[in-house]
This record gives structure tokens, sequence and C-alpha cells, in this order.
């Protein structure tokens, strides 16, 4: 259940971030990671949006009064999560890349192909919530991975990255890693099939590396900066070892710990790090003036 030792009760930070200042390559002098990293802004919104659908349908389905209010805590948290990337993409325009194309495909994906389908009440219908509730669960465990990351991305402060969007990687990574184990938590509760948690992990991981892969590939084809602007995996390899990346090996190290039948997301990560982030994030504590000033004035 959702007992762990270092549980905190979730609540969604309203942040907002100004991009004005945020230059188009803004790890200075290195498109690749500053574009790897962007793709997070065209997945995040339809798939953080695409979580808060599926989990208000599985709300009737929690017997614990803790994980319900766990889940409904992870539920806010998404949602303010998928909204503060959905606000960068209009800068993103201004600068002359237009991602719609690729988020056109990023909607269809989460909408369509992991949509409600019409299915009869039942047998078929609560298989293909308990399908996706499993698909959440492996997914959550990579953003709880890349949040763990980003805390812990020196290389990137090292190299000058712009701190607004640092803050933005960070408080999410921050509440990722808050909230790690509540999609593993909810999965275990309602079904915790062995099999179904190998299967949607396979399936989950081919999504993630796909999609990624092509969107760094759009955004590096695209960037008007860039002549013959591509993305490879040596590219990536590269930029792991060199830490403004996630190292590959890391994140192959990753995938038998998920597997194991032993895995629990509280063996990941370090709570305590990611309170400490949030307690002075500049996005997190302007967001804690604002409701305090509200509340004050109510
Ligand atoms: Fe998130
Ligand atoms: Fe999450």
């Amino acid at each position: 259940m959702s007992n762990t030792p270092d549980r905190v009760p979730l609540k969604a930070r309203k942040v907002s971030f100004s991009w004005d200042d945020t230059p188009l390559h803004w790890v200075p002098g290195d498109p690749f990671s500053t574009h790897t990293i962007n793709v997070l802004h065209l997945l995040l919104p339809a798939g953080e949006r695409w979580f808060v659908h599926v989990y208000k349908q599985v709300l009737p389905y929690i017997r614990d009064e803790q994980l319900r209010e766990d889940v409904l805590g992870f539920i806010g948290q998404e949602a303010m999560h998928s909204q503060a990337h959905d606000e960068v993409l209009p800068h993103l325009r201004e600068q002359g890349l237009d991602p719609t194309p690729y988020t056109a495909q990023v909607d269809w994906f989460f909408e369509k192909l992991l949509g409600d389908r019409t299915l009869p009440p039942g047998r078929a219908r609560r298989w293909w919530l308990m399908e996706r509730v499993a698909l959440i669960a492996a997914i959550e465990h990579y953003t709880a991975f890349l949040g763990d990351w980003v805390l812990n991305a020196e290389e990137l402060d090292r190299r000058g990255a712009d701190p607004t969007m640092l803050d933005l990687l960070r408080w999410h990574g921050a509440e990722e890693v808050e909230h790690r184990s509540v999609a593993f938590d909810l999965f275990m509760h309602v079904d915790g099939s062995y099999r179904r948690r190998v299967r949607t992990w396979a399936a989950a991981f081919t999504a993630l590396v796909f999609l990624w892969q092509r969107g760094a590939r759009f955004f590096m084809e695209n960037d008007p900066t860039l002549i013959d602007g591509r993305a490879t995996f040596k590219d990536f390899y590269v930029r792991g070892r060199h830490g403004t990346l996630p190292a590959t090996g890391e994140m192959l190290k990753s995938i038998p710990r998920y597997l194991s039948r032993a895995y629990h997301p509280s063996h990941e990560g370090s709570t305590e790090q990611a309170v400490a982030y949030l307690a002075s994030s500049p996005a997190a504590l302007a967001a804690e003036t604002a409701e305090k000033s509200a509340k004050g004035a109510a």
C-alpha cells in the first residue's frame, strides 16, 4: 500500500514561468541536449492529461482511503505538470519551432490509441482500464528516473543552462520523485499481475523510445538555426557520458529493477532531496506566496 516510510501528502503547486529570457538553445551551445529535453514539452501535456483521464475512471475501484488521497494528489500534480509544459509551446513557436505536426501525432497516440474504446461494460472494459493503469505505473518508473536525474544533473548548471527551464524541470522532477510510489501502489492495489507488469513495461518502454527519438529528430531537423540538424543514438550516448542527458548505462540498469518482483518505487530516488528542492524552487516558492496572499485576501 501507500504507507511507504517517506510518504508525503501530495499537493499541486500552482506554478507559472516566464519564458521571455529563455534562449532557443537553453543548454548553451548544445542544441542536441536542449532539444532532447525539449521533447518533454511535447509528450507530457498529452501524456499527463491522459494519466488524469484514466485515473478518474479508476477511483471507484480504490478500497483504501490513504491510497485514494494519494491518487487525488497525484491527479492534481499531473494536471499542473501538463499545463506548465504546454505553456512552453508558444515560446518555441515564437523561436521558429512549431511543434504542431509532432504534437498532433502525440495527441492521436494518447487520445485515440490509448483512449477509451467502445467496449461493453464488464470484463473487456475493466481489462482495458487495468492495462492502462499498469502502463502508467511503467511510465512513472521513468518519470521518477528522469526526475531523480534532473535533480542531480549538476553538469547542466556548470554549462550555464537557463535557470527558468532548470526550475521547471526540477520542480516537475521533484514532484515526480515525491509521488513516485502512487502509480505502482495503485496498480498493485487494483490488479498487480506480474505478467501484466512485464507486458505493459515492454509497451511503455518501446513507445517512449520511439516517441522520444522522433521528437528529438523533429526538433533538430526543424531548428531554424541549424543546417542539416540530426539526432543520432551516438549523440545521445555521448551527452549521457558528459552528464547533460541521462547516461545510457543508467537507463539500461533501471530496466531489471522495474521487472524485479521485489521492486518498489520507494527504493528509487530520494524524497528528502525532492522535498528540499521544492522548498527552494523559485516557482514553487512564488506559488506558495501567491496562495497565501489569496487566502489572506479571502
Ligand atoms: Fe508529471
Ligand atoms: Fe508523475
